[in-house]
């Protein structure tokens, strides 16, 4: 018997509102995958105080203790991840940035490669694109391979409207359903690989303060893992992000 498929939705609204209801459309949609909705306001998340322990000396070394790495065995486990956030001030909810924060270091030393994801968003009238394009920069940077968004305008809750939504909401998960089960291959793409090359020199210059990426990085040869990358891909990445450096080294 074929494994369920198992998906994750990550929900940083603070209430059970338009967010958590085009998600909860979502799961009933397709009972035959195993959709978990995860509330970051129903769980155990502290706030993060800046203490650079999980970036230098690894994640274990975080002084927190609470949910944050059952959230994160959950997308381990899951073939896919929705990232959703009600758009707030322009852009991802508080409870969504906290929850950003305390997973840097996964953006430092990514460990989502294979994995996929979508980005939801639902605002007013303005900024679910801007939320969009944060959880996707940011969490792509964890590895994780985005299949285009979702921005759903929620402001007449009209028949029209709520339709318009739940076709828009359903044609992504479809689409996500497909990549996971499709395999598609992976090919890092530029910003990908100039993060790479970013975060590898950083680790070499930093590596007596963060021996953690230092470690994660030293045996990393052109990417994170084995893959034909382009000539003038490569070449560019390393171009860019040299430069990057060197900007970074003269500002010190
Ligand atoms: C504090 C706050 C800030 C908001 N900021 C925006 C905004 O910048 N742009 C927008 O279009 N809608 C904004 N909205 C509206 C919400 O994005 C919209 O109602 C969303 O669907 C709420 O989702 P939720 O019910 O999951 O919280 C804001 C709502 C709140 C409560």
């Amino acid at each position: 018997m074929d494994k369920k498929l198992k998906i994750v939705a990550i929900c940083g609204s603070p209430h059970r509102g338009n967010t958590y209801n085009i998600l909860s459309m979502l799961e009933r949609s397709h009972p035959e995958v195993d959709f978990k909705i995860l509330m970051l306001a129903e769980v155990d998340l502290k706030d993060c105080f800046g203490c650079y322990s999980c970036i230098n000396n690894g994640e274990e070394s975080c002084p927190l203790t609470d949910d944050r790495d059952m959230i994160i065995k959950e997308m381990k486990d899951a073939d896919g991840t929705i990232f959703a956030s009600p758009t707030y001030a322009r852009t991802i909810s508080a409870l969504m940035k906290k929850f950003v924060e305390r997973t840097s270091f996964i953006a430092h030393r990514p460990i989502f490669f294979g994995k996929y994801a979508l980005a939801l968003a639902t605002c007013a009238g303005f900024g679910a694109d801007l939320t969009c394009k944060y959880l996707t920069e940011n969490f792509g940077q964890c590895g994780f391979k985005f299949i285009p968004s979702v921005e759903l305008k929620v402001a007449t809750k009209s028949q029209n409207e709520t339709d318009h939504n739940r076709r828009k909401a359903l044609n992504a998960y479809k689409k996500l359903i497909k990549a996971i089960k499709a395999h598609e291959k992976f090919e890092p793409s530029l910003g990908q690989l100039v993060y790479f090359n970013i975060f590898k020199s950083i680790s070499e210059l930093n590596k007596l303060k963060g021996w953690a990426d230092y470690e994660f990085y030293k045996e990393k040869g052109d990417f994170y893992f084995d893959v034909k990358i382009p000539y003038v891909k490569h070449k560019l990445a390393k171009w860019i992000a040299s430069r990057e450096i060197k900007k970074l080294k003269t500002n010190k």
